[in-house]
């Protein structure tokens, strides 16, 4: 691996644990105004201490994260639908990598979207798009996205869709959680990690999901809504923190978790779920 991919890579993937907690903001750039990233700025500020990457657009990045925040950016650069269209895969590239270097982002992502009516498009998306990260020394994720079809998030599904987004030359791949997620590690040859999807019923339920990831073989999270929707945002990135670069159990960082709410205060929702 070229020395600048691997520097932009390790700015994130931290050496000392090999492992990684990446805090997902990026839904706004199809889902609008999502629940608690309203004000991404006033969401994010107070867990950026603990996030060894954010995953934004430019115009989150722009508009709500200080320019001399000390955390490396996971800049998405792919879009274009929305939620109220049916088939969420007709999605190009939306941000060069100019912009992109502009920006001193330390990795791009796209989605790419196997097995949906646009599957050709974004799977050449994420070739051209390595194919650029390889002569700027820009690593680049690939988003094994299931669109609205959540039930695609079987060990079968996104063993393909990883495989493939190696295949093609993503440096690391960013999929689901799942039964037998041992199989989606095994059929990749580069490092996976794990989203948390929509919000889980318990925090009891967002440590395990962490903790089976890294288990099987995951180098981190990349997560948003089982934290930033959390009562206590920053309580429970501190107990995925445990679990990812500490290896607590998941019951561990339950303990931590419910000792450090009594100390924090709890957000108070800012409109109407
Ligand atoms: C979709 O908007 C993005 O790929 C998210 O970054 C990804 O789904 C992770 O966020 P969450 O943990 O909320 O699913």
């Amino acid at each position: 691996m070229e020395w600048g991919l691997q520097n932009r890579l390790a700015r994130f993937v931290k050496p000392n644990t090999g492992h990684t907690v990446m805090l997902a903001a990026d839904h706004g750039y199809f889902m609008g105004p999502t629940r608690r990233l309203e004000n991404p700025r006033a969401t994010l500020e107070p867990l950026l201490p603990f996030a060894d990457a954010i995953a934004v657009t430019r115009g989150v990045l722009r508009s709500s994260v200080p320019a001399i925040a000390d955390v490396p950016i996971v800049l998405r650069v792919s879009g274009g639908v929305t939620v109220l269209k049916d088939d969420l895969s007709d999605e190009a590239i939306t941000t060069s990598m100019e912009e992109a270097l502009r920006l001193n982002a330390s990795a791009v992502a796209l989605s790419v979207f196997v097995g949906a009516a646009h599957e050709h498009q974004s799977l050449v998306s994420l070739a051209e798009l390595v194919d650029e990260g390889e002569a700027f020394g820009m690593p680049v994720i690939a988003i094994t996205a299931v669109g609205k079809e959540l039930e695609k998030r079987d060990a079968r599904y996104l063993s393909l869709a990883c495989r493939v987004s190696a295949e093609l030359g993503a440096h690391l791949v960013k999929t689901y959680y799942c039964e037998e997620f041992e199989r989606v590690v095994e059929g990749c040859p580069v490092p996976l990690v794990v989203a948390g999807g929509p919000k889980l019923d318990t925090d009891k339920a967002v440590l395990e999901l962490c903790a089976g990831a890294i288990a099987k073989g995951a180098v981190g999270v990349d997560m948003g809504r089982n934290i930033w929707q959390s009562d206590y945002p920053v309580p429970m990135i501190k107990a995925i923190r445990a679990i990812v670069h500490e290896k607590a159990t998941a019951r561990e960082a339950l303990q931590l978790l419910e000792a450090d709410k009594k100390l924090t205060s709890r957000v108070v929702r800012s409109v109407p779920a």
